[in-house]
């Protein structure tokens, strides 16, 4: 969420005619960007349109698709009563959420321009756009996509806050002209406007974009053209989409480009063609089951500090994960990792710049663990020389690692084979890979398979206690076998809601249950706002595409209490189910009620009482079990999302995430937890879970006032102590009472595959995080105690002077650790 400086444009006008005075201080970067931006030069001169454009002589002729009869396609989305509101839009009753292209004018029959149509369905009523708003909640849309061949003549322009759906069941084309001009991606999802990105990449929150084909083939190989421009950040996805590009020689096509921002999650994409499949930059991201066919590269990594892949597929390229951007003098890659994956038919499996004397020391860290070759000759590529040999048969790399390791001891400058984690097999599919499943999306049934929250009772209207209409709404889809669509809205709640085991949930665009008054706001009896299954119920539950919240005080209130124990053969799932705490229209927890007191000493006598929003984010509870938690941001507010500024304020959550499962067995893929005073991960007396990758921030206030102020210890809850406010390190004097990033106390077998444990701010000064300042926002982040078979892959921290403390000691100094902004370790491993 902070903007980074290093990445903002340093002379940001951007037109047609000067993208060349763009400039960023990452050289890859402005190579890219420059490149990418060059489409607008080079269509302008591009000869015009062909009038029978698809026989264009130059790419692949791609004719329409069949369409398949109609009934073939049917999907309950588009069918579905569209009764969605924006409650706390300033005109309710009239702005539409859900928006079929159609409706505006599209027609999807793969001869129209529909760019104008498509647009339109976008922008209208009001909405969020890059060129006029910072970011907003309350003008959220789906904008769906019926089954055609939708082609553009210019770019699809993204808003704030919105879901582009395709029809799962006959998935739409989204296919340009040869002609297409104008823009960065067939879908741009953050303009660049006259300063610069329309949206600041890094505050790019609450989007999708699902169920569609990207076809660049129509326009010639040799005319840079990206699929879809993704600068975004936390709560983001795009999933199941095809993206087909010309792999002609010479092809200068590419799916993805992400050049900045703080995400995010990907899943289920399949590339063909390209001179590079997806170029990714980007603080961290997680991306699982990407599939590239006959690129020249499968995935250019411009930059990041860490990046988890999961169940990649690489075939027939030149090169499959090109990491070496910047040369070994100047690495902008930090960490990846790269696990339960194939490589097959191609030269060069990965290409790193790390080496003997690349800088920085630490860049570059690589992680690779469950990986196929099949006809690789070189399986790692580093400076020209392979560093891990490959075979023209099949092989797979067990595990192997470069960048420094802990174990728990070090730093160890490592390069080789390392010992691979010993997976428990409850965490693990037949295949051997960590279990993964995507959201499901539940095209297989027919319309009157659902139930609507709003047919049933519930106002969604952000003011009527919705309390019994909601949970009686649950009940109803439970009892008759049915899935409960909640529609758009906010749900007001007084009292607790109940999902009991077997209930499947889908909400619209974020669908959001709002927790207040006095029932959820006794700081010494926390009370949960959704509680999932009761202690001890077993069996299974499915939610995807909501937020819960609060309004105003909620000083008890457990946002997730998961107590279910499902199994590890079918867990239950999150998907796209997120936090939002304060910050929002309707939070009552926004710049007027919570302003940042930066420059007044904070303490129990004075501190805003009313902007005590939270007792505990998602509770994993003792007897719970089986949760696949996937893209889920728990996020206490830094800012005001509805303020043209995104002024900062300060709004307090006690605890992030607690897992205290007895039996354990979670996956938390593409998770992050920021902003909570005591800590944003914890696990106790817990095990088995595979987490990757996980992100945190600690409390911009903090050390004004230091943890745990304003809650109250609480030892069942396993909550740590702050014995110190500060501690010292030669004539440094560092905060030592903020809240952990990550604390894991009598557990075993937490893997966590890929970690960013950032604390950019002292009592919202960012001078302490500064390169070559120390790091000196924090003095530790992540603690591990009497705990076994831990291993973090990958570790990259910001403003945090000692990295790791295990059993009391520090065993990681950040200045062994340098990487450029953030300081990383490869491996870090307890020693049993
Ligand atoms: C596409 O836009 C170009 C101008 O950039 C125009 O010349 C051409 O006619 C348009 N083609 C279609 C099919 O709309
Ligand atoms: C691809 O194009 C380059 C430059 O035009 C040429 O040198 C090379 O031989 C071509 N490769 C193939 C396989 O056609
Ligand atoms: C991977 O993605 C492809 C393409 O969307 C999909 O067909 C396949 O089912 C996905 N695999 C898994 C394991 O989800
Ligand atoms: C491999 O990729 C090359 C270049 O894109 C292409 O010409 C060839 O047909 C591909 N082979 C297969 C088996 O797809
Ligand atoms: C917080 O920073 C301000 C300056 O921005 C300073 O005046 C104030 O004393 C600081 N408070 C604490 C508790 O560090
Ligand atoms: C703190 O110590 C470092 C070396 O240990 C020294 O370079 C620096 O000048 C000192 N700073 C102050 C303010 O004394």
């Amino acid at each position: 969420m902070r903007s980074f400086v290093f990445l903002t444009p340093l002379l940001a006008t951007i037109g047609s005619s000067i993208a060349q005075h763009v400039h960023f201080q990452i050289p890859e970067v402005e190579r890219y960007v420059q490149s990418m931006l060059g489409e607008f030069n080079h269509y302008t001169k591009y000869p015009g349109p062909s009038p029978i454009y698809w026989q264009h002589p130059s790419p692949r002729p791609t004719k329409p698709a069949p369409s398949p009869p109609a009934n073939s396609c049917a999907y309950w989305l588009e069918d579905i009563k569209h009764q969605g509101i924006a409650a706390f839009n300033p005109s309710p009753s009239t702005y539409q959420v859900f928006r079929n292209v159609k409706d505006f004018g599209a027609k999807g029959d793969g001869v129209t321009d529909d760019t104008a149509a498509i647009n339109n369905a976008i922008s209208s009523g009001g909405r969020c756009g890059p060129d006029t708003c910072a970011s907003s909640t309350v003008t959220p849309a789906v904008v769906y996509f019926p089954a055609g061949t939708y082609m553009i003549n210019a770019s699809i322009i993204d808003y704030y806050y919105t879901q582009l759906i395709g029809n799962p069941n006959c998935l739409p084309t989204i296919r340009a002209f040869p002609t297409f001009s104008g823009g960065l991606g067939l879908i741009d999802g953050d303009q660049y406007g006259a300063n610069g990105l329309g949206f600041g990449a890094t505050n790019v929150f609450w989007r999708q974009i699902r169920n569609f084909i990207i076809d660049t083939t129509l326009i010639p190989a040799t005319s840079a053209v990206t699929g879809i421009h993704w600068p975004t950040a936390q709560a983001t996805s795009i999933q199941n989409v095809v993206f087909q590009m010309s792999s002609n020689n010479g092809t200068q096509h590419q799916g993805i480009f992400i050049e900045q921002g703080s995400g995010g999650f990907m899943n289920d994409l399949v590339f063909y063609g390209g001179l590079n499949g997806a170029v990714f930059g980007n603080q961290q991201f997680t991306m699982r089951n990407l599939t590239f066919y006959n690129a020249v590269t499968a995935i250019d990594q411009i930059w990041d500090w860490g990046w988890t892949y999961k169940s990649i597929s690489i075939n027939n390229c030149s090169v499959g994960l090109d990491m070496s951007s910047g040369g070994p003098t100047a690495q902008s890659v930090g960490s990846i990792t790269f696990i339960d994956s194939s490589i097959s038919n191609t030269p060069v499996g990965i290409k790193t710049a790390h080496g003997p004397g690349s800088q920085p020391s630490t860049a570059g860290s690589l992680i690779v663990e469950n990986v196929v070759l099949n006809n690789v000759p070189v399986a790692i590529q580093g400076n020209g020389v392979t560093a891990l040999a490959g075979t023209t048969g099949q092989t797979t790399i067990a595990a192997w690692g470069e960048g420094h390791s802990y174990t728990p001891n070090g730093p160890n400058n490592h390069e080789g084979p390392i010992t691979p984690v010993s997976r428990p097999g409850s965490l693990l599919q037949a295949d051997g890979k960590y279990f993964e499943r995507s959201k499901p999306q539940y095209q297989q049934y027919p319309v009157s398979s659902f139930v609507s929250a709003r047919s049933s009772g519930a106002t969604g209207n952000g003011h009527t206690d919705d309390t019994a209409a909601l949970q009686a709404a649950i009940y109803a889809a439970k009892a008759q076998n049915k899935i409960l669509f909640v529609d758009h809205g906010d749900y007001l709640v007084s009292r607790t809601i109940y999902i009991p085991s077997g209930s499947r949930i889908v909400g619209e665009t974020y669908s959001v249950i709002l927790s207040s008054g006095n029932f959820f706001n006794n700081i010494n009896s926390p009370q949960p706002v959704v509680q999932i299954g009761k202690a001890r119920e077993s069996g299974t539950i499915e939610w995807s595409d909501m937020i819960v919240s609060t309004q105003g005080q909620q000083r008890g209130a457990v946002l997730f209490e998961y107590n279910l124990d499902s199994p590890s053969s079918s867990p239950s799932g999150l998907w796209d189910v997120h936090a939002r705490v304060g910050g929002f229209a309707g939070s009552n927890l926004q710049l007027a009620q919570c302003p940042t007191t930066p420059t007044a000493t904070v303490t129990a006598a004075n501190l805003n009482q009313n902007c005590i929003a939270a007792f505990m984010t998602m509770h994993l509870t003792k007897f719970s079990s089986g949760l696949y938690a996937e893209n889920v941001w728990l996020w206490v507010a830094d800012h005001d999302v509805e303020d043209p500024s995104s002024t900062q304020i300060t709004v307090y959550a006690g605890r992030g995430l607690l897992d205290e499962s007895q039996s354990g067995t979670f996956w938390l893929i593409g998770t992050a937890v920021e902003h909570h005073t005591l800590y944003e991960y914890q696990f106790a007396h817990t095990r088995n879970v595979f987490a990757g990758q996980i992100q945190t921030e600690t409390a911009y206030y903090q050390p004004n006032p230091s943890a745990p102020l304003p809650f109250p210890f609480f030892a069942s809850l396993n909550d740590p102590r702050f014995p110190s406010l500060t501690a010292t390190d030669g004539n440094l004097t560092i905060p030592d009472a903020d809240g952990w990033g990550l604390r894991i106390v009598h557990s075993n077998n937490i893997l966590i595959y890929g970690a960013g444990l950032y604390s950019f701010f002292d009592n919202y000064s960012t001078t302490c995080s500064n390169q070559g300042n120390g790091e000196v926002c924090q003095y530790r982040n992540f603690e591990v105690i009497s705990s076994n078979a831990i291993t973090v892959y990958n570790l990259n921290t910001v403003g945090t002077h000692e990295m790791i403390e295990v059993d009391g000691q520090n065993v990681a100094y950040y200045g062994d650790n340098l990487d450029g902004f953030v300081d990383t370790i490869a491996l870090f491993r307890t020693s049993s």
